[in-house]
Order: structure tokens, then sequence, then C-alpha cells
């Protein structure tokens, strides 16, 4: 991996304060009471898009790392349907979001925590797809991906022994995702892997 990608990855586990419940009627002009959230937005490309091609669906992101909550927040404060979130993910899912609620979960190139001892750190674990199940709606999806190969076996073996089922989804990963991720994996020769997984 080039160095400019190597940083410290914000430990999840840091946000321990629980969050005070939160009235999507405030927070979103046209709240329909079902979300899209994007857990670890990064540089909000993804959200962004996403947020213009749905302008009735409501979107949350939620990202641990401050600097970069700032910079896509100033980028989209003209996008009324987008509530971004500085907190982590599991704390988020737990705190704020409403059982049932969820259409559609996004995670793409979720933090790798590779040393072994920092496994309990990756996203894509079975406690955390526990709560994501809870929040899904019926027929409510997740999508995830990835360019580092041991993530992403640890990630189909969390959702295979899930009560999930997998499904295709073509048009959306040819057509509709977009980031600027896959040039980091052309650079650095890794291939991209994806799949979405049904409630
Ligand atoms: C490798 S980056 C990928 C960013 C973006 N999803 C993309 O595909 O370009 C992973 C992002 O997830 C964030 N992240 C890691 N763990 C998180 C957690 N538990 N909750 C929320 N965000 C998290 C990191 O700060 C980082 O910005």
């Amino acid at each position: 991996m080039s160095k400019a990608r190597i940083r410290t990855h914000t430990n999840p586990f840091n946000f321990h304060e629980k969050l005070d419940p939160v009235d999507f009627n405030k927070i979103f002009k046209k709240n329909t009471g079902k979300f899209d959230l994007e857990i670890g937005f990064g540089k909000g490309v993804f959200l962004r898009h996403w947020a213009t091609l749905k302008p009735q669906d409501n979107v949350i992101g939620v990202e641990v790392r401050k600097g970069i909550v700032d910079f896509v927040r100033k980028r989209t404060t003209e996008q009324e349907n987008i509530h971004l979130i500085h907190y982590s993910g599991e704390r988020v899912l737990e705190d704020i979001i409403p059982d049932t609620s969820l259409e559609n979960v996004f995670i793409f190139h979720p933090d790798p925590w590779l040393k072994k001892g920092h496994h309990k750190r990756r996203f894509v674990r079975p406690d955390n797809l526990n709560l994501i199940i809870k929040k899904l709606s019926p027929g409510g999806k997740i999508y995830v991906s990835t360019d580092v190969e041991s993530l992403w076996e640890s990630m189909t073996e969390t959702l295979e022994e899930s009560s999930l089922k997998e499904v295709e989804d073509t048009h959306f990963w040819d057509e509709v995702y977009t980031s600027h991720w896959d040039k980091f994996s052309i650079e650095d020769k890794r291939t991209r892997q994806f799949g979405t997984w049904e409630k």
C-alpha cells in the first residue's frame, strides 16, 4: 500500500458515551421514517453521489474522523437529505437509529485492522452485523466492499453465518457505485471485491 494511505486508524471503541435520542423530523425536511446509512464515508464521494441520485431519500453518514466529517460537511450544506454524524457506526446504530428503519446500509473499504489483536475492531463483525439486521427494514440491503483479501474473507464469513441472504445487484455495482478508491486499488495492484446481502 502506498505511504500516502498508511495512517493510524481511529479506534472505534474510543466512542464510549451513549448518544442522546434524535428527532429525525427536526433533522430532515421530508422525514419518511426510512433512511440509508453509510458507515465510514471517508471523503464522502459515494454519499454525496447517492444523495443526489435519491433526492426523496434521507441519507445518514457516520464517520469517526472529525477532520473528514468537517471536510464533507462543508461540501454538503446544500444537500438537505444528508445528515452527517461524527461518531462510531456501532454507537449510532445502537443509540439513534430506529429498529427496522434502514433501507440500505453501505460499508465500503472499511479499515482492515490487519494486526490479529486488532481484528475485533473491524466493523463487519457478528455483534455489529446483528445490530444492522435489527435496524434494517424487511428487504433492506447491506452493500460491502474491500480490496484487502483477508478482510474480504472475514467479512463474507460473518455475512454468510448471519440470517441475511446474498443477492446480485449488478446495476448498483456497475452503474451506481462510485468511489475514488478504485484508483488506490489499481495503484496498489489490489482487486476490489464486493457484495450485497438482503434481510
Ligand atoms: C479506508 S476508509 C474508506 C472510506 C470510504 N468508505 C471509501 O470507500 O472511500 C474507512 C473509513 O471508515 C472510517 N471508520 C472506521 N471505523 C469506523 C467506525 N466504527 N464507525 C464509523 N466510521 C469508521 C474511517 O475513519 C475511514 O474514514
